[in-house]
């Protein structure tokens, strides 16, 4: 199972930026750990700031994984052109939110991205990430 990271603007800036709302690790401390717990999925990261480059990630990503992992940042709440990427190519993308952006402001409520994502995660921290990669696995099912 190979599994694409992307990540949209500012969170670059992870561990330092707002860290009462992201908290403190930087995306790559995270990033490791995650690895060092799923070593049986192949993760990859990609970050970017332009929504071009998020798009053409998208594009190319449809030929090498199995499975995005999206947080487009802002762009959620305003790119017609990424919510069109997503719809356009034919792997399955889980929407990921550090925060819960329906308990934010009024403008972080709406996302062009989750009509067209298999599912949307937000409000666990960086925990979202890896709930986000539990979505993908076939998790044996608890006895009743
Ligand atoms: C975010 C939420 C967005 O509203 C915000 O613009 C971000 C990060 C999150 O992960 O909580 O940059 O996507």
């Amino acid at each position: 199972m190979k599994i694409l990271i992307i990540n949209g603007p500012n969170l670059n800036l992870l561990g330092s930026r707002e860290p009462e709302i992201y908290g403190s690790s930087t995306f790559e401390d995270y990033f490791s750990s995650l690895q060092f717990k799923f070593r049986d999925v192949e993760l990859s990261h990609f970050q970017s700031n332009h929504e071009g480059k998020i798009i053409d990630e998208l594009h190319q990503a449809q030929d090498n994984f199995d499975g995005i992992i999206l947080n487009a940042a802002a762009y959620t709440h305003t790119s017609v052109a990424i919510a069109d990427a997503v719809k356009a190519i034919q792997i399955p993308v889980v929407e990921v939110h550090i925060s819960n952006t329906s308990a934010r402001e009024k403008f972080r409520h709406h996302s062009y991205i989750a009509p067209n994502a298999k599912g949307v995660i937000a409000g666990f921290g960086l925990k979202s990430y890896e709930l986000a990669i539990l979505s993908f696995l076939d998790l044996p099912e608890k006895d009743a």
